[in-house]
């Protein structure tokens, strides 16, 4: 079993937190699991938007640069001295192979200099931990909707740190679809944020756009579909020379995926009896969403928790929590630990 959350041993057990996994250097200091000391997050996000997405090799190159200038921040910020550190929690997976190696590389090294012990994190677990950082006191069994650039999952979980995929997507990630459908529609670079807004002043009926696998008897996703009729929606009307209505096919999109994801979620936690529905990850920072996914829920006795935005992309507190329980589990990586580029959920 696993142990009661949000209950520490003793105060103050002070873990750092690494997360290189993408396009954000990130470092922070997390007491006892839930009080942020610092939460320092470089974004290179106005980089890569230059070429309209991420460019691995910028992003290793820039990791490399930040990396200890954000860690020496975070425990300036936290005003804590290397050495009162309890451990160091690194995301080791899934994500770029050469960005999460220079996380690693930092983390491993100070463990070793410092005696410290080395805690690796799956980055999405980390996502689901930044809701148990906000709100250490919930307890499972609870439906998991975890939403990024990179990873649609649909989970159970009966007891931290013990997952159930029910479901995941087939294709597209629901960020990734966003950004895709964003880039063609000439906005910039990371798109579902740049979507959410123009959805604001848009008629989400506007356009009937596909709601893949809705459906159908599964509960994974695909969003491929809908990524195909809004690019040729909008290549027809350019070639009609007709101005595009921006704000419509935004808000037609964000409801085409709202959808999706609401539905399923809601039959999850029907089908599973939990009273309690986690929403996480990048997309988790999506009004719409958050919205939609409380009005279904209130209406079945459901409640559903989110992080606050700054906590739903990527960051090093949600690391930083995660590691403060598997480290309380008395949990420890081994000096080789790598990066792994692939990993799944409940893997090692
Ligand atoms: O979790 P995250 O920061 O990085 C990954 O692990 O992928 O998620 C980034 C994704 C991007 O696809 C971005 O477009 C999306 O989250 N995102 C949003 C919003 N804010 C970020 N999508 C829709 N609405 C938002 N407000
Ligand atoms: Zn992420």
């Amino acid at each position: 079993m696993a142990e009661k959350q949000g209950l520490p041993e003793g105060p103050g057990a002070l873990v750092l937190g690494i997360e290189t996994s993408c396009d954000e250097t990130a470092a922070s200091v997390v007491r006892d699991g839930r009080e942020i000391l610092s939460n320092v997050i470089a974004s290179q996000v106005d980089l890569h938007r230059l070429f309209g997405g991420v460019v691995p090799e910028i992003a290793s190159r820039k990791h490399i640069e930040l990396i200890m200038p954000v860690i020496d921040l975070a425990l300036k910020k936290a005003d804590t001295k290397p050495e009162a550190l309890s451990a160091i929690a690194v995301t080791y997976g899934p994500g770029l192979v050469g960005a999460l190696l220079v996380g690693l590389s930092a983390a491993k090294a100070m463990a070793l200099a410092l005696d410290c012990p080395l805690v690796g994190i799956n980055h999405i677990e980390g996502h689901i931990y930044a809701n148990v950082l906000q709100y250490p006191e919930v307890e499972p069994p609870l439906i998991c909707l975890t939403v990024s650039g990179g990873h649609t999952d649909l989970l159970y979980i009966d007891e931290y740190g013990h997952y159930e995929i029910l479901g995941r997507t087939r294709d597209d990630a629901a960020g990734e679809a966003f950004d895709k459908i964003a880039r063609v529609m000439g906005l910039d670079y990371p798109g579902g944020p740049e979507i959410a807004r123009m959805a604001v002043d848009g008629d989400p009926k506007a356009i009937d756009f596909p709601r893949g696998l809705m459906q159908a008897d599964t509960y994974d996703f695909s969003f491929s579909g809908l990524k195909t009729a809004a690019i040729n929606h909008i290549h027809t009307l350019e070639q009609r020379g007709e101005e595009l209505p921006v704000a419509d096919i935004a808000a037609s999109l964000q409801a085409a995926i709202v959808d999706v994801l609401t539905n399923k979620t809601i039959a999850a936690a029907k089908a599973y009896g939990a009273k309690t529905v986690f929403l996480s990850g990048g997309v988790a920072a999506n009004e719409g969403l958050r919205t939609q996914l409380d009005l279904l829920a209130t209406a079945q006795g459901m409640r559903v928790y989110y992080p606050s935005p700054v906590l739903c992309t990527d960051n090093a507190a949600m690391i930083a929590c995660a590691g403060y329980y598997r480290y309380r589990r008395g949990e420890r990586s081994p000096w080789d630990l790598n990066a792994v580029p692939n990993l799944r959920l409940g893997e090692t």
